[in-house]
């Protein structure tokens, strides 16, 4: 049930009433352990020791501009889960600094792996490194939050994650069935999350305009970060504008689309020999893969490019000494029908579904 909005007294006096169960549960110094600025700025500064230019979060953290993908299976591969760690230490010695997983992908422990393994190595520090994890649709009871996060934490082998976010506005039971839970309250336990400085950012995956524009009113913490489904057959611009002009940055998931092989059947172009990619391959000097994701890092996105292979993720984020011309992005903008690669099929009938139904 959402509440009205309360009054601004009764709003602080609200705060502070939980923030004090918080400190009963969880001990004074885990809370607030992130709120020190030099602390913050320490480690603002030594993240942009990556390839990718950081950017600044409406909570004031800097976020790498380019992600590792680690969800694997949207494209068919068949993927040992083993790969993940392999792939996490390549792309961190490649100069990664933002990787991206979820508890639902089972591969928080290998991702953990792989970046113990280049911190051991000494190529990269923790603090150098931009985590991101998700909240899967079966915690999103308020006080489910905090534990599913704490266990994330236990699997990546991490006190803190530097992004959390709700993986999508549905709610279900452990079966997968719906549960009709209000994502306001789930929000609640993202905000205490983080309060214990367990995450230091906090967003939201999947969720449409509306929903986005429902929470960013209601919530006493903004989301920082909006991840979405955007490439050359979804350029979402509506949803994009959007959640820029509120100050939410945005990571774009499946940044490909249907240009690398997936069982895409009859899915609207572009592939990966589409002539106007080509081209502006050639113009560049560069592949088609890389001109898709420079297209979405001149929109201002933040690509989250999944491989296994240390060739194409050094190849993902070699696309930081180019830029298209604003007709080039155009161009490729006209490729839009939006089509999705995730559909969210099967859940259309679930309470707060988030996408259109066909
Ligand atoms: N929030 C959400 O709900 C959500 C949903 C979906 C995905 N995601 C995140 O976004 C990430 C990426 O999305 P995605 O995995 O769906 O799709 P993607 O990154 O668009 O495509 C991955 C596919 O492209 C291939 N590939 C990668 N680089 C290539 C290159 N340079 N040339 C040719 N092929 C290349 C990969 O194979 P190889 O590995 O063999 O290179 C893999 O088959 C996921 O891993 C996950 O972290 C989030």
């Amino acid at each position: 049930m959402v509440k009205p909005l309360p009054s601004i007294e009764n709003r602080q006096c609200e705060v502070n009433i939980r923030e004090n169960r918080l400190r009963d549960m969880f001990g004074k110094e885990l809370l607030g352990r992130y709120s020190d600025d030099d602390e913050m700025w320490l480690c603002a500064a030594t993240m942009s020791s990556g390839v990718a230019p950081v950017i600044t979060l409406n909570d004031g953290h800097l976020m790498p501009t380019l992600a590792l993908g680690t969800g694997r299976g949207t494209a068919k591969e068949q993927d040992s889960i083993e790969e993940v760690r392999q792939a996490v230490f390549w792309a961190l010695e490649a100069g990664y600094r933002h990787i991206d997983t979820a508890s639902i992908y089972g591969d928080e422990e290998q991702v953990g792996q792989g970046i113990a393994d280049a911190i051991a190595k000494g190529i990269v520090k923790r603090e150098e490194v931009f985590v991101t994890t998700k909240l899967w649709n079966d915690k999103h009871a308020c006080e489910d939050v905090v534990p599913a996060l704490m266990e994330s934490l236990g699997r990546l082998r991490l006190d803190y994650v530097d992004l959390y976010l709700i993986h999508f506005p549905i709610a279900t039971n452990a079966d997968g069935d719906p549960l009709n839970v209000d994502y306001l309250e789930t929000w609640k336990g993202m905000e205490d999350a983080k309060k214990l400085g367990l995450a230091r950012s906090i967003g939201v995956s999947n969720f449409n305009a509306d929903q986005l524009s429902r929470l960013y009113q209601y919530s006493e913490i903004k989301p920082a970060v909006i991840e979405v489904e955007v490439n050359p057959t979804l350029t979402q611009h509506p949803l994009v504008d959007f959640s820029h002009r509120l100050g939410v940055a945005v990571m774009a998931f499946s940044p490909f689309g249907f240009v690398v092989s997936r069982d895409s059947g009859d899915a609207p172009p572009p592939r990966a020999d589409d002539p106007v990619l080509v081209t502006l391959a050639n113009k560049y000097g560069k592949t088609v893969t890389q001109v898709v994701l420079r297209y979405l890092v001149d929109r201002g996105l933040v690509p989250i490019p999944k491989s296994v292979n240390k060739a194409r993720l050094a190849q993902n984020i070699n696309i930081f000494d180019f830029q298209l011309a604003p007709e080039e992005v155009a161009e490729i903008d006209k490729f839009n029908k939006n089509v999705r690669v995730i559909d969210g099929k099967g859940w259309e009938d679930y309470p707060n579904f988030p996408f259109e139904r066909n």
